[in-house]
């Protein structure tokens, strides 16, 4: 197993007081597995993604177990963590430029990845053969003038071009698991075809696995084999992409999936979801979505469901218990 989450919950401290942003997720991704994350704007997803990545910022607290193969990742200190980017996890962002040093060259940070991993091997770092290296990857990424590239800084490129370089890095690193976060939602229809397409070569090529977080579940179908549907920070489904997608258990996956070719209306609300998602400061009492939700009854007013096995996936809906 490559990783393992077991009441992974996530704590916000903001001048208002603790929120919980994640409740007691369970997740388990094999090696090599794609695995698509979606839900609503605000359910949690990028935060599912930083916590995995090691990545929270200094007002998260993380409660309950996550490891990396083996590794606990809850308990590490921040070298550890900085060890386990790049050869484990790594992560791209909505905004390239996050990932990339704005006052560094292109081919000094790829080079440095080389550097880096050839360090964590204990393996001896040859700059000549790492620029080979790197020039070979970037005629890969379909660069038309590497040589050219590895002298530009960052802000000197494209958003398409910077998210290629970002995904060079990955390619570079080799890590296991590649988190991508809405990686193509500040790109040009055409261009985003093309990072798509590299990142599922990275899987198919190198057996990466990969945890794709978008709010578009038709992309996500392109994506992944499995999908896991999020809401107000708790895993709603959970199963094969193909199975969800013709059959949804959840009554939220069912709504996200009719809603598909209108899912950008302006009002924030899907049009086949009444409401908008609720505000962690007053998430409603039983199961979060019953406001929302055209088949709720008592129980689901009173108590939360709990995640259980259906047909062979996870589901949190008292449909189901
Ligand atoms: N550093 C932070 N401090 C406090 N609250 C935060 C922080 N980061 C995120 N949140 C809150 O946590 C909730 C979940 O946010 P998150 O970014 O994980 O959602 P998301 O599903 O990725 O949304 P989007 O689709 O808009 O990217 C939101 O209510 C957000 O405002
Ligand atoms: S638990 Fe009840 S309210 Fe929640 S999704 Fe299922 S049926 Fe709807
Ligand atoms: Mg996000």
């Amino acid at each position: 197993m490559l990783l393992k989450a077991k009441d992974l919950t996530v704590y916000y401290s903001t001048i208002i007081g603790k929120t919980k942003i994640l409740d007691s997720l369970n997740l388990n991704i094999e090696k090599g597995e794609l695995v698509g994350i979606v839900g609503e704007s605000g359910s949690g997803k990028s935060t599912l993604g930083f916590a995995v990545a090691g990545l929270m910022p200094p007002n998260a607290e993380v409660k309950g177990n996550l490891e990396i193969e083996g590794k606990d990742v809850v308990g590490m200190k921040e070298k550890e963590l900085q060890q386990l980017r790049g050869t484990e996890v790594f992560m791209i962002f909505q905004n390239p430029l996050n990932s990339l040093n704005p006052v560094k060259t292109v081919g000094f940070q790829l080079l440095e990845a080389v550097r880096v991993r050839e360090e964590r091997k204990k393996l001896k770092y040859n700059e000549e053969k790492a620029v080979q290296e790197v020039i070979e990857v970037l005629k890969e990424l379909r660069f038309p003038d590497p040589e050219r590239i590895l002298s530009r800084y960052p802000h000197q490129l494209s958003g398409g071009q910077v998210q290629r370089i970002v995904i060079a890095m990955a390619l570079l690193l080799k890590p296991k698991l590649l988190i991508a976060d809405e990686p193509t939602s500040a790109l040009d229809v055409t261009i985003q075809a093309q990072v798509i397409s590299l990142i599922r070569q990275l899987n198919q090529e190198y057996g990466i696995a990969l945890i794709f977080i978008t709010h578009d579940i038709a992309l996500a179908n392109v994506v992944s084999d499995r999908l896991i549907v999020m809401y107000a920070g708790r895993l709603m489904e959970d199963g094969p992409t193909d199975k969800i997608l013709k059959n949804p258990l959840h009554p939220y996956t069912a709504g996200l999936i009719s809603s598909i070719p209108k899912i950008r209306k302006e009002d924030g609300e899907l049009p086949s979801i009444r409401g908008a998602p609720p505000s962690f400061l007053v998430l409603p009492k039983g199961c979060k979505f019953s406001p929302r939700c055209a088949k709720v009854m008592q129980v689901c007013k009173e108590r939360e469901p709990s995640e259980i096995e259906v047909e062979g996936r996870k589901v949190r809906c008292w449909l189901y218990g």
